[in-house]
């Protein structure tokens, strides 16, 4: 709908599917900026479990998207403030973020705010939590292997988008999905942030939305819309 959208994208399981769905939809995308949320720090772009890997794996390779378009943290900034601070001023200069995709952690976060991160933070250096090295373990074979920092936009950052596009499948995710719709606005559970959001669309499976306490208010504004809306 918009032949120049600034995308902000994430990474992880959950996105895979949309990204394969774009390929299939054979979209136009020479004039589509991208920002990506996240990055490790210290795993060379090539490495299998770069973010870097894992956007031209599922997405980029397969679409004709100019590559000064693509913007991705670079995890091996020599000054990371420096870095941090251009990235924010990058995504200001192509106009903001239209439409920012996020995958949401089992303990809440999204991009890489863990708990406890400022709900004003803008991009930069996180530590990782110790659940979110055991749940990302799986791609790296093992604990150890898995980076303990990232360079991760803010909940600031994030927050600016226009629109924003959460995605959540399956039962792991239904506590943190309770949380970031219904829960209390708090640093312990970042996603609540997106509570106050203008626009944000949350697209979940049943396992998911398992434990949200409205889920049958919710499932009725969809089937008793207002006359207008028809
Ligand atoms: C990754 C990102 C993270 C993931 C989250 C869920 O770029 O921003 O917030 O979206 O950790 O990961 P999956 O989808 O692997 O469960």
């Amino acid at each position: 709908m918009k032949p120049n959208a600034v995308l902000g994208l994430a990474t992880g399981s959950t996105p895979q599917l949309l990204y394969r769905e774009l390929v299939r939809m054979k979209l136009k995308w020479s004039r589509v900026k991208t920002f990506n949320i996240d990055e490790y720090v210290g795993l060379s772009e090539g490495h299998p479990q770069s973010f870097h890997s894992f956007m031209w794996e599922n997405l980029f390779r397969h679409i004709k998207i100019p590559a000064r378009n693509i913007r991705i943290p670079d995890g091996n900034a020599k000054n990371v403030e420096k870095f941090c601070g251009t990235y924010e001023k990058q995504i200001r200069a192509a106009g903001g973020i239209d439409l920012q995709v996020l995958g949401i952690g089992a303990n809440g976060h999204i991009g890489f705010n863990e708990p406890m991160s400022s709900l004003a933070s803008r991009t930069r250096i996180k530590t990782l939590a110790q659940q979110t090295i055991r749940d990302n373990a799986r791609f790296f074979g093992s604990r150890s292997k898995v980076p303990r920092h990232v360079i991760t936009m803010g909940i600031g950052t994030i927050m600016e988008a226009r629109q924003i596009v959460l995605l959540a499948f399956g039962v792991k995710k239904s506590q943190a999905v309770a949380g970031a719709i219904e829960g209390p606005i708090a640093a312990r559970h970042p996603a609540s942030a997106l509570q106050l959001h203008p626009h944000v669309t949350i697209c979940l499976d049943d396992a998911a939305a398992a434990k949200l306490e409205f889920a049958s208010y919710y499932r009725d504004t969809f089937q008793h819309k207002p006359v207008w809306q028809q």
